[in-house]
């Protein structure tokens, strides 16, 4: 086995190895890249088209395992500046991580060869699916290692990389709402349909007293990072907010069965979310309104000496 550095754009040939790893199937919701989206998502937040160095990651590379000449597992580090405590330190990230369920060598090669890179400008930490650097064309950006990918979630904590941060990922299979009726007449809503790069728009709906915002349901299109056919069709539940004071009245169910049957108007079919497990009120919702959870997903941290 052999360990191959590629500057980003060196390496976009390796979209090939993430779409056999995340979108074969074995995660419905995570689309197969081109190898340009896959270049153009490693060097740009999350949700905006700025360069990662605007949230302070730097050093972008990909590394891969070849066997036998065929890269047979993939990493994207890159090094992240945080100030903890007043001091200024730096962070060595593993932003996406793929090998074969089967091939433990090449995971524990590329795993041992990602933190060798890194550590060689000093870093006091190595952290694996950073929730701080989530990478865009994954379905939610994050949750990489999940219950999902148990052989990548054995493999970093048989490394004694310790969970430090977790998410249910809930989805919806097929979105079948009827339009909710506004009991309270004093509200409005305001459903805004913004653009987007897919075939469908982002939808943002509002709920509103006198003008003054009661809470606010965000969806994004898959298809808007993504030209996979599959992703045109797909929402993510970016946000759903009620304010503190109008909570427990039953808006947080108006704007989300609201924003669904918007979604489902103009053609969106099945949506997904991540919650906080701790986050009881918010799953439950969820739950009766059809999500169910489809895994797990966490970030990792090991403290390096
Ligand atoms: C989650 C949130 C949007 C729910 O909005 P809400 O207006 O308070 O919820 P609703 O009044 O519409 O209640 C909907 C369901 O939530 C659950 N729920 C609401 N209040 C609850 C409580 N005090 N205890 C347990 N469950 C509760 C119930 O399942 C309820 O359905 P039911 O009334 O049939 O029992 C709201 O609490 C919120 O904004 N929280 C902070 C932001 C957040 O966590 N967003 C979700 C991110 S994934």
């Amino acid at each position: 086995m052999k360990v191959i550095e590629h500057t980003i754009d060196d390496g976009r040939h390796l979209a090939s190895l993430y779409n056999e790893r995340f979108a074969d199937g074995s995660d419905p919701h995570c689309h197969p890249v081109t190898e340009q989206e896959f270049a153009v998502g490693l060097t740009q937040t999350l949700r905006h088209d700025s360069p990662m160095s605007a949230v302070g990651v730097h050093a972008l590379r990909l590394l891969a395992v070849e066997r036998a000449g065929k890269p047979v597992a993939l990493s994207h580090i890159a090094t992240e500046a945080v100030t903890t405590d007043g001091r200024d330190t730096r962070r060595g990230l593993i932003r996406l991580f793929a090998f074969a369920p089967g091939d433990r060598a090449a995971g524990q090669c590329l795993l041992e060869a990602s933190e060798a890179r890194l550590m060689s400008d000093p870093v006091e930490k190595i952290v694996l699916a950073p929730w701080s650097a989530g990478v865009r064309f994954m379905h939610s950006g994050r949750e990489e290692p999940s219950t999902l990918q148990p052989h990548l979630l054995s493999l970093a904590r048989l490394n004694r990389y310790a969970v430090e941060r977790t998410q249910h990922i809930m989805t919806c299979e097929r979105i079948g709402v009827d339009k909710p009726a506004l009991r309270d007449r004093s509200m409005n809503v305001d459903v805004e349909a913004r653009e987007s790069r897919g075939r469908r728009p982002n939808v943002v709906t509002r709920l509103m007293r006198d003008g003054t915002g009661i809470g606010s349901c965000e969806l994004e299109s898959r298809g808007h990072f993504l030209q996979a056919e599959a992703a045109q069709t797909a929402v993510f539940v970016h946000d759903l907010e009620v304010h503190e004071a109008f909570q427990r009245s039953g808006h947080g169910r108006y704007l989300l069965r609201r924003a669904l049957w918007e979604a489902r108007r103009v053609g969106f079919t099945n949506a997904s979310l991540c919650v906080l497990p701790d986050n009881h009120r918010a799953i439950m919702l969820y739950a009766a309104e059809g999500f169910s959870i489809a895994g797990t997903g966490h970030q990792l941290g090991k403290e390096v000496d």
